[in-house]
């Protein structure tokens, strides 16, 4: 099912959406009209989401839960049909951000964005001005324009077409399916959160979470048992858990299973295994048996003895004593010999790949190497199509050096990896994310303009970069999510918010399934 979405004045969008739908029928295919919002005294009101119900949402801060609303309103229009024609959400008394919710909704469906330009006294010039402008407009969104609708002159239609920008003449039905359903293959935030959320329910896993008395952990808990995505492991003292638990107003549920490593019956067995695991490391029966009483320990050995599926932990504890354990006895998964931690970002308009951003300083081009490959998989795992950029200060030959060298290098074991992977590199950031760039820089990479995963070239580079792009950009950051490992053991920043507990988890049990 595909959607376009009619961006006009409030009197014309009933007669355009009219117009593409009965146009696209005469072409045989199915097509549905929908008011996304409408006042509850519209006819349309049926499967709209009521203006006053969505202008409190926005008041109250749930403009996501709107717009998820919206999109299940948009698939329940798609049912049956090919193309769902949306009309555009009106400013009213009490909803006066419909420009922006309209945008918001376009991206989260990916529609086509159907602007409607007035050609009442203007002259040819002045229309292609108007559409123009329009397309600029919506591009500085992230939204391609492919068609616009406008009741101009056969000669405007001419020029617009060798721009390939269809023009829909209204009441004319003069519009192909192909010209108005191309659509720009992002991955919008809402949209994402919502695909990671089913991935979560329809297998659900278990995990633990070691800082069991942590307001924000048992918060975030709360949230994940409600939202019924995991099933859930706190660490600590039953009474310890639970007081903290009412000291922060939540009731926790029987479901959510509290375990304390000194009085658990496998404590015994934990140490020996570890004991086992790290004797030729010089591990004694002692000092395992002391190790295993620190709660992220305990947890990590619940997950390599399938008690869980997967762990979260480090809003407390810095990366290196989180993920240690982990790294010791967990162990890579075959074929992999780096653990490395990438962040999800899921920007205002798509989502894209951070990594390395979390553990090996200093990489050697076999490291970066194993990076790509195994930031592709995560990528795949989360619903993106990879496309690598092994970023660097050079594009193509543009500059040299010996780190130049090292990218360049990794690139080619990447290739040789997994020859079917759309790798570029080495490669500048805005080469790698602007289509204009990328036309200048290099031309003919595949890559080049649309990369959705950036390796960066050591950890300085990649934390500093992932945290500057969510700062400045207002991004959310997600992870880090370790890779490599043979179970999904994840770290948690030391500011954490609930949110970000509650992301991390359920890409946790994702990585699970
Ligand atoms: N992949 C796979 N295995 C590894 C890796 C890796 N990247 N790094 C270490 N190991 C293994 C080692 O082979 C070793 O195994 P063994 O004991 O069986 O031989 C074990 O882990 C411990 O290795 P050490 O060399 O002792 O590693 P150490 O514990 O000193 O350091 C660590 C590992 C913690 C990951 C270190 O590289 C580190 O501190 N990295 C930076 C972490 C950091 O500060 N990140 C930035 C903050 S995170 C953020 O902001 C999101």
């Amino acid at each position: 099912m595909k959607s376009v979405l009619i961006m006009s004045c409030d009197t014309c969008a009933p007669r355009i959406a009219e117009s593409i739908a009965r146009g696209l029928e005469s072409q045989g295919k199915k097509a549905a009209i929908l008011a996304p919002v409408a006042s509850c005294k519209e006819e349309a009101c049926g499967n709209s989401v009521c203006e006053r119900q969505a202008a409190q949402w926005i008041a109250q801060g749930k403009r996501d839960q709107l717009i998820s609303l919206l999109i299940d309103r948009v698939e329940e229009a798609g049912k049956g049909v090919d193309v769902v024609v949306i009309r555009p959400i009106k400013a009213s008394g009490a909803l006066r951000c419909a420009y922006d919710l309209n945008v918001e909704l376009a991206k989260n469906i990916d529609a086509a964005v159907l602007p409607a330009i007035c050609a009442d006294n203007k002259s040819d010039d002045e229309i292609v001005e108007d559409i123009h402008t329009a397309i600029g407009v919506f591009a500085q969104q992230g939204l391609a324009v492919h068609a616009v609708a406008s009741g101009c002159n056969d000669a405007v239609v001419a020029r617009m077409a060798e721009e390939k920008i269809a023009v829909l003449q209204p009441p004319k039905r003069n519009l192909k399916f192909d010209d108005i359903v191309a659509s720009s293959n992002v991955v919008p935030p809402v949209k994402f959160m919502r695909f990671l959320h089913a991935k979560a329910r329809q297998n659900k896993k278990t995990i633990v979470l070691p800082e069991g008395t942590l307001d924000r952990v048992i918060k975030a808990a709360a949230e994940l048992h409600e939202q019924d995505l995991v099933r859930l492991v706190l660490i600590g003292k039953k009474d310890e858990v639970l007081a903290s638990a009412r000291e922060c107003g939540v009731t926790l549920s029987d479901d959510i299973e509290i375990v304390d490593p000194k009085t658990d019956p496998n404590f015994g067995d934990y140490a020996n295994t570890l004991y086992e695991l790290r004797k030729a490391k010089g591990m004694t029966p002692e000092k395992a048996a002391q190790l295993m009483e620190d709660k992220t320990f305990f947890g990590t050995m619940m997950v390599y003895k399938g008690r869980a599926d997967g762990m979260v932990s480090g809003a407390t504890t810095t990366t290196a004593d989180t993920i240690r354990p982990a790294l010791q006895f967990v162990k890579t998964k075959p074929g992999i010999k780096t653990v490395s931690g990438v962040f999800l970002m899921s920007m205002a308009d798509r989502v894209y790949l951070y990594g390395d951003c979390a553990v090996i300083p200093n990489p050697t081009t076999d490291q970066l190497c194993d990076v790509a490959v195994a930031s592709a998989e995560t990528a795949r795992a989360f619903g993106l199509d990879p496309k690598v950029a092994m970023l660097s200060y050079s594009t193509g030959t543009s500059g040299s050096g010996p780190d130049v060298d090292a990218v360049r290098e990794a690139t080619e074991k990447v290739r040789a990896a997994d020859p079917e992977l759309a790798v570029e590199g080495p490669i500048q950031y805005d080469a790698a994310v602007v289509p204009a760039v990328a036309k200048t820089k290099l031309p003919n990479s595949p890559v080049a303009g649309h990369a959705n995963v950036f390796v960066f070239p050591t950890l300085n580079a990649g934390n500093i970069g992932y945290k500057a792009v969510q700062r400045a950009s207002g991004a959310i950051a997600i992870g880090p999510i370790l890779q490599g490992l043979k179970k999904p053991v994840n770290d948690l920043s030391r500011g954490a918010t609930v949110a970000d507990i509650v992301n991390t988890v359920i890409i946790t049990a994702i990585q699970a399934q």
